[in-house]
């Protein structure tokens, strides 16, 4: 699908103010491995599980992107047993979990570097992509080996290299040559696990997103908190630096006076 404007808008809901795009920032499963008493891989391992009900969750309610950072450019400065853990975790997260998403009509997409993962990981995620492209339900973006400054790196080499006219680099041409040119940008970035940062995290594309941070590790997230975060989300005024009609000044068409929020 081809995003045609990513300038800020309300989402495309029913009105309902539902998200249509919901990024997750999935931290904590080390920390739950821990707590059972197993090894920290185990809790990545426990964390591929819950994508599919953290989808199940999201579809019904009218989401249609969802985000899952996996593992940032920044992640391979771990140790090399769970770097090695990590990436066969995900060689076989694709293997078991392509066939049930593609039933349940998701589009799975990659979105990050390529020249650091293995020919096999690259292979699988390729033919996950392939066989799911034509799908028209959530569409499900993997980011792995993914931040948001090597993003924007490369979409400034890759608008260079294509001679495009400094002229008419605009907001939505940039965001065309970004890894997540097939997304509206995230109307809610959620972080589990506790800490309060985006960690390279779509930093272009989070300009106006809603922030939820819950310290619920990522394996505990679960459909009552997630339907919950929504609600929440519902309720938030987005305002996109600009006002809504209802705190304008009453007798002048000139609004009051506020900081760009
Ligand atoms: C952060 O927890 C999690 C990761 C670096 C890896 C996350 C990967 C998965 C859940 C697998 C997803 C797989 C696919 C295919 C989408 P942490 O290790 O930083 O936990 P901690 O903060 O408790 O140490």
């Amino acid at each position: 699908m081809q995003v045609e404007s990513t300038t800020p808008q309300p989402p495309a809901g029913d009105g309902a103010n539902i998200p249509v795009h919901v990024a997750f920032i999935m931290d904590g499963n080390g920390r739950w491995a821990q707590k059972q008493g197993l090894p920290r891989i185990a809790g990545h391992e426990f964390g591929v599980h819950c994508i599919q009900g953290i989808l199940e969750t999201l579809g019904p309610l009218g989401v249609k992107f969802v985000t899952l950072y996996a593992f940032s450019t920044e992640n391979w400065n771990r140790p090399q047993d769970e770097v090695d853990g990590i990436m066969d975790v995900f060689s076989e997260a694709i293997a078991s979990q392509t066939k049930l998403l593609h039933e349940k009509n998701v589009r799975i997409i990659h979105v990050g570097k390529t020249e650091n993962l293995s020919r096999a990981l690259l292979d699988g995620m390729a033919e996950s992509q392939r066989l799911t492209s034509k799908n028209t339900g959530i569409t499900l973006n993997v980011a792995i080996d993914y931040g948001g400054r090597a993003e924007i790196l490369e979409a400034v080499r890759r608008i260079v290299k294509d001679g495009v006219d400094p002229e008419s680099i605009d907001e939505d041409l940039f965001s065309r040559y970004l890894f997540t040119a097939q997304s509206p940008d995230p109307d809610l970035i959620i972080r589990t696990g506790g800490e309060q940062r985006i960690s390279n995290f779509l930093l272009w594309q989070s300009a106006y997103s809603e922030m939820h941070h819950t310290p619920t590790l990522w394996p505990d997230l679960d459909a009552a908190e997630l339907t919950e975060i929504l609600e929440n989300f519902g309720n938030r005024r987005r305002r996109y630096g600009a006002l809504n009609p209802e705190d304008q000044s009453p007798d002048s068409s000139t609004p009051l006076q506020t900081p760009q929020e």
